[in-house]
């Protein structure tokens, strides 16, 4: 099974992604390497196992080119500056929120997700089990 970890580059993202190849998973990452964070360099502790598709979130091109072959996505690309998110409200929104549907709006086009609200519910909570499942498994 491959998992496509946005953000894994980062704090949360790298451990994920370390733990999901120590329990056997092909591991794609999706990362911008935004500079306040990598400072312009590419992170020495990135696992070599994983597969790189440096590109953002903000980008529905670059969305699509990351989820291509993917059986499941963990996503934590996000810029996560508390207090700096009261100053810079908008790029706050723009990454966090917008760079967030703009997967949805992908997902929606290929026809992953049903019209009917019902099955909107369904499906997030299958892939929230799979998640759980994912990080739980041994
Ligand atoms: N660190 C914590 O204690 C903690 C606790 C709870 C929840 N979280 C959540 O986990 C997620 C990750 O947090 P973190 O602490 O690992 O942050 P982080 O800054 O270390 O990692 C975020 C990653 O997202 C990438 N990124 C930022 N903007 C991007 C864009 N436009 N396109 C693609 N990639 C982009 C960055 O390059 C970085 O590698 C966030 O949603 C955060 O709210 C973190």
């Amino acid at each position: 099974m491959r998992v496509l970890v946005t953000g894994g580059a980062g704090f949360i993202g790298s451990h994920t992604v370390d733990l999901l190849i120590s329990r056997g998973y092909d591991v794609k990452v999706f990362d911008n390497l935004e500079k306040q964070v990598h400072l312009n360099k590419k992170p020495n502790y990135l696992n070599p196992k994983a597969k790189y598709f440096f590109g953002d979130i903000r980008r529905i091109k670059d969305w699509t080119e990351a989820i291509k072959d993917v059986d499941a996505i963990i996503h934590l690309a996000a810029l996560v500056g508390v207090g700096q998110s009261m100053y810079q409200p908008k790029r706050y929104l723009i990454i966090n929120t917008i760079g967030t549907s703009n997967l949805y709006e992908i997902l929606i086009k290929k026809g992953t997700f049903q019209k009917d609200k019902k099955d909107y519910s369904c499906k997030f909570k299958i892939n929230l089990w799979r998640r759980r499942i994912l990080l739980q498994r041994t």
